[in-house]
């Protein structure tokens, strides 16, 4: 019986991408991926701490496993991922049942720690940044019609309320003929799509020097077998020109941007450290729409940041209402250890946060309803990724990046159809393939 890992991810895409890159090394060292925990010999948890919320689940599971480990103590547990970067050995200190620590530039160790698991009782701890951008081409064990791929690690920009800096380190680019590698490679396993990933990508190419991001995404637009490209995400302060012109150009960079603006205030964007004012925003979204008249964009917003008065919530749901974003997602601000703004008094009470937090995302409902609605009747390009909703049905996803419900069957995965949308809903469209 070979062993088995499960690996549970909590966090953003990064992390998604982290957890397949350490489920192929697993599986180099002998492992083989377990459907359920209750199968697993080693269960890895891929934390994050970006907020209070998804650091609060990961510590709820950690206690639960601690039980599992007390009835199964040959199960072996690590700790991946963010929280691993944040406390480092405490969480060995604080959960006895924990076997190793491993931050998330730290990934390329996961082997060396397999093959010392349960000797004499070591407990390893790595953590820490390293200096090598490089990450090596390891492909998912699994591929998808979608893929995500690195392009950089870390965030120089350290927003006050942001523990992204402390936990991924500084900004650095993976070599671009690394990526073009992994791009191909994917390209010939299948993959149809790629989402590339960093925490600012327009910085892609400064450190170490290399091509620019538009540079980089020219590249891959001549990659045979990719069909669409993304990229996430974008800081407003440096989308640059070469960029928007880059989505009239490249046939397969798709129509959609995630262009977080946090506050649609200029006093609290000045205290987050953003470096740019609304009218900054609105002047990149206007570019942006010039440029290509259709693009959905969607975005991040907090709500709630120490010292947010009315006046300044209202103007970031001003700031919604003249956007009109595709999607948005939005946060209840809370503060994180050892930022600038966990100095501050969180002085805005969880009662108003919550009622901001409800306002803003019902006038976010209404208009991705009415944009979902004004979508019915339109022929839209769809990639097909798999079964739909019910009986019958497979879904897939505009260039827009909506998910489109359609009568069809399997045979169809991975194939682009022209489809009319007949249904705008709150979350999803549905549709009918044509001719
Ligand atoms: N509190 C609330 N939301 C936060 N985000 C990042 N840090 C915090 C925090 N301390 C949000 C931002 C960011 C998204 C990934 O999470 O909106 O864009
Ligand atoms: Fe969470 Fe940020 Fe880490 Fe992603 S990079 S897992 S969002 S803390």
């Amino acid at each position: 019986m070979p062993r088995r890992v499960y690996i549970k991810t909590f966090g953003c895409q990064m992390n998604e991408r982290d957890s397949e890159r350490m489920l192929a090394l697993a599986a180099s060292s002998g492992y083989a991926p377990a459907r359920v925990p209750e199968e697993a010999d080693l269960i890895l948890i891929n934390t994050c701490t970006v907020r209070r919320k998804p650091e609060h689940k990961v510590y709820s599971l950690l206690g639960r496993l601690e039980h599992l480990k007390r009835t199964r103590p040959e199960l072996k547990i690590g700790v991946a991922g963010c929280l691993a970067q944040q406390e480092g050995p405490a969480l060995l200190e604080r959960f006895p049942g924990i076997d190793f620590v491993l931050g998330p530039d730290k990934i390329r160790y996961l082997p060396r720690i397999l093959g010392e698991l349960g000797e004499n009782g070591k407990r390893p701890c790595i953590v820490g940044f390293e200096e090598d951008p490089s990450q090596g081409v390891l492909l998912p064990l699994q591929t998808k019609v979608r893929a995500y791929v690195n392009v950089m690690q870390g965030c120089d920009n350290y927003c006050a309320y942001c523990i992204v800096p402390y936990v991924r380190g500084p900004e650095k680019s993976r070599p671009s003929g690394e990526i073009l590698e992994e791009v191909r490679l994917l390209a010939e396993r299948g993959v149809k799509e790629v989402m590339l990933l960093g925490q600012n990508v327009n910085a892609y190419g400064k450190r170490p020097p290399d091509l620019t991001f538009p540079q980089l995404l020219a590249k891959i637009n001549e990659i045979p077998g990719i069909e669409r490209i993304r990229f996430v995400t974008s800081h407003p302060r440096d989308l640059s020109d070469e960029l928007i012109e880059a989505f009239g150009k490249l046939e397969k960079l798709c129509e959609q941007i995630h262009l977080p603006f946090q506050s649609g205030s200029d006093r609290i964007l000045e205290r987050m450290g953003r470096g740019y004012s609304r009218k900054d925003y609105l002047e990149k979204v206007r570019k942006l729409r010039d440029a290509v008249p259709r693009i959905a964009i969607t975005a991040d917003a907090i709500v709630g940041f120490p010292g947010e008065k009315e006046e300044d919530f209202e103007d970031t749901l001003r700031l919604i209402e003249e956007v009109e974003f595709d999607g948005l997602f939005s946060f209840k601000y809370s503060p994180r250890k050892g930022t600038r703004a966990s100095r501050w008094v969180d002085d805005v009470p969880p009662e108003e946060k919550q009622r901001r937090l409800e306002a803003l995302q019902a006038l976010q409902r209404s208009i991705t309803l009415k944009k979902n609605r004004d979508l019915e009747g339109e022929v839209m390009e769809v990639l097909v990724e798999g079964k739909g909703k019910g009986e019958g049905q497979m879904m897939g996803r505009t260039r827009c990046f909506r998910v489109v419900n359609f009568p069809g069957e399997e045979s169809m995965v991975g194939k682009l159809l022209r489809v009319r949308i007949t249904e705008g809903l709150q979350n999803s469209l549905r549709g009918e393939p044509v001719a």
